[in-house]
């Protein structure tokens, strides 16, 4: 944190870029930011109704009679499928390429908007021929395909629930989200293509439904991706090809309730099993547009190109609804970015001519390494003249990757939206807007306007600027999480807890503002979750998933700084057959990590292993996590340990396997 404070370099956005920001220059940032607080209520209405395709006009903005179950634009009816597709051909953009879809092996198909409007009503007219209907929840675990966006798009259209798993996650992690939405069909594919190679889903998929945990699941529709060979089971399952070649390209859309679910979206939370984050359709969609617009400054001759996959938030709000939602052309990539080499981003981005690109720090970083002893694929040997704006998210930018980052890929030119947000806000939060705001590397420097950000101490009490502390929202905001799927205390418990009053909304991080700017820092998470790679990970879940092996008595997860992934998960582990030394400790932290790799997913894999023959505990039990941070970072433990009942153990659990 300290360097962080002290970093003093200013960066400004060039003069030209601000004169044609839709938010250009700090007055028209401030203006929008009073205008909001002197009339909260008539800000977001005015923006609902600029923004969107009202079927039935709201005639209230905010109702608050439930809080923290907030209601945005209630009364109102729209549909997101229809705002992001057919409102775009009604204004003439049916021609325009809205999909710009590159597979892994570098093939690419453009898609237009008239012809993925086709292909949505197309599959929306079969599912709705299924028998499903608005309200129902459909589980999508499929890859970055042009059918992964249609099968989102189709159950927006018929006001179905999508809840997409990512397509890494294992059959477990697959089945507790099936069994917890109570989804009724699930929409898959035989297999992904990811960096050369092809790997299953259906069998994965078919591994999940397998135990009799889904009986609700009465269908499971098969995108044909690899052509690798898969098991059908009659009755259930159908090919997403097949059952939509005869529908027609018409489907009139499901007319929703602005607060009808659009999605749910599974996130790791501090305590117990990942939260199925609900998210509205009316206030989501608003937010997804105005970011766009604000934030990306997006513009018609743009090609936006946002590396996220669809399984997680980024994906949803910067793939699937946004760039759509203001009828751009979109980037949406298959692979990875080190296949075939490590330029891959670069030369997509030189080869379509990107003009926005929006990725995460710790690809920023795993791509400095590679290209720091190979000339040919560092991005100084591509043509990225095209780019004009650069986008990073899902964990705090360390300055050294910012600086590689603005020169090296956005030629000191571009601006850099260090965009703070999470599964629960939908969408941005915290960000420099590139027209705007003067940026210094590593702080995602101010909220956006209408959104209420501030950092409190743990009574709930603001702090003074040069503080750190808890970083809250005050107000409520139109894309804020409703609720967690079947668990509304939780919801409350997690979000809006008493200690703070009750009315705060709660990130979950912390953070300092800079005592003359006003800016903000984050300074990680405050609570048990990890990030790892930008993937959020529960400690306890890691901790549920090692315990539940049979060889594991007891286990502990704690996070420790890595220079590539960000954080990185150690494990601390008592064997119920006492402390592996050796070739045998190997053995078995190979079979742990690959435990882990199976229950939860690669993503979860473990990077440390210690074995003790018990935890460092407090005489009343309780596992001291202070001291196995200290531990994991490899420091020595200056702490005082008078309390722990087993200091001798400390020794052993410096040895990691
Ligand atoms: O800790 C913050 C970090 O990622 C968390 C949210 O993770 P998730 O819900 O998976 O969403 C990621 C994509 C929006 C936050 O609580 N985080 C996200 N963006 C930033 C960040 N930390 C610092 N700077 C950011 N720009």
């Amino acid at each position: 944190m300290e360097p962080l404070m002290q970093e003093n370099r200013v960066f400004n956005p060039p003069a030209d870029f601000i004169k044609g920001a839709t938010i250009s220059g700090m007055e028209a940032y401030n203006k929008l930011c009073s205008e909001a607080e002197a009339d909260y209520d008539g800000f977001w209405g005015r923006l609902a109704r600029e923004n969107i395709f009202w079927k039935k006009p709201f005639t209230k903005v905010l109702d608050e009679s439930k809080a923290p179950f907030y209601k945005w634009f209630e009364d109102g009816t729209t549909n997101a499928s229809y705002n992001c597709l057919d409102r775009q051909i009604e204004n003439g953009l049916g021609n325009k390429t809205a999909l710009i879809f590159e597979a892994d092996d570098g093939s690419v198909t453009n898609v237009s908007y008239q012809e993925l409007l086709g292909r949505v009503n197309q599959f929306a007219n079969a599912l709705r021929k299924m028998g499903i209907k608005s309200g129902d929840r459909v589980i999508i675990y499929m890859a970055m395909t042009i059918e992964g966006i249609v099968a989102m798009h189709a159950c927006a259209r018929i006001g179905a629930i999508h809840s997409v798993v990512f397509g890494g996650f294992s059959a477990q992690a697959l089945r507790d989200r099936i069994v917890d939405v109570g989804a009724v069909a699930v929409i898959t594919a035989d297999g992904q293509f990811r960096g050369g190679k092809s790997l299953p889903l259906k069998a994965i998929c078919d591994e999940a439904l397998s135990t009799g945990e889904c009986p609700n699941v009465k269908h499971v529709i098969v995108n044909k991706r690899t052509g690798s060979e898969v098991t059908m089971t009659p009755g259930r399952d159908v090919w997403m090809q097949e059952i939509a070649a005869n529908e027609s390209t018409v489907c009139e859309p499901e007319w929703v309730s602005a607060e009808h679910p659009l999605f749910i979206l599974y996130t790791s939370g501090s305590t117990g099993k990942p939260k199925g984050v609900q998210h509205s359709t009316g206030g989501y969609l608003l937010w997804a547009i105005l970011t766009m617009k604000w934030t990306f400054d997006i513009k018609p001759n743009d090609v936006f190109w946002c590396t996220a996959d669809i399984g997680w938030v980024t994906g949803h709000s910067y793939i699937t609804y946004g760039p759509l939602a203001v009828g751009a052309t979109e980037i949406v990539f298959e692979g990875v970015p080190t296949y075939p080499n490590a330029g891959r981003f670069w030369d997509m981005i030189q080869k379509h001519k990107a003009t926005i690109f929006y990725t995460a720090p710790t690809a920023i970083r795993s791509l400095i390494k590679a290209s720091s002893n190979d000339q040919a694929i560092h991005p100084k040997s591509y043509d990225l003249s095209s780019l004009r704006l650069l986008g990073s998210v899902g964990e705090p930018i360390n300055p050294e990757a910012w600086m590689w980052y603005y020169e090296n890929v956005g030629g000191s030119r571009c601006p850099i939206a260090d965009t703070f947000w999470q599964t629960e806000t939908g969408g941005h939060m915290i960000s420099p807007l590139p027209g705007a705001t003067p940026m210094v590397p590593g702080s995602c420097t101010l909220p956006l306007p209408g959104i209420m950000a501030a950092i409190v101490d743990e009574a709930g009490v603001d702090v003074a600027n040069g503080n750190g502390g808890i970083l809250v929202v005050k107000r409520p905001w139109p894309s804020m999480i409703r609720t967690i799927w079947g668990d509304p205390d939780r919801f409350i418990k997690s979000y809006f807890p008493e200690e703070l009053g009750g009315t705060l909304y709660l990130a979950g991080d912390g953070a300092i503002r800079h005592k003359d700017t006003g800016y903000f820092t984050i300074t990680g998470r405050i609570d048990d979750v990890l990030n790892v790679s930008g993937h959020r990970m529960g400690t306890m879940e890691i901790e549920s998933c090692l315990v539940a092996n049979p060889l594991v008595a007891e286990a502990a997860v704690v996070g420790r700084p890595d220079e590539l992934t960000g954080e990185a998960i150690c494990v601390f582990v008592v064997l119920k057959g006492g402390r592996p030394t050796g070739e045998e400790a190997k053995k078995v932290a190979t079979e742990l990590r690959n435990w882990v790799g199976k229950e939860i997913g690669p993503i979860a894999k473990p990077k440390d292993v210690r074995f003790g023959d018990n935890l460092p505990k407090t005489r009343s039990g309780k596992i001291m996590r202070r001291l196995l941070r200290v531990i994991a970072k490899g420091e020595e433990i200056t702490q005082d340990t008078s309390t722990l009942e087993n200091p001798a153990i400390l020794e052993q659990l410096k040895e990691s396997v």
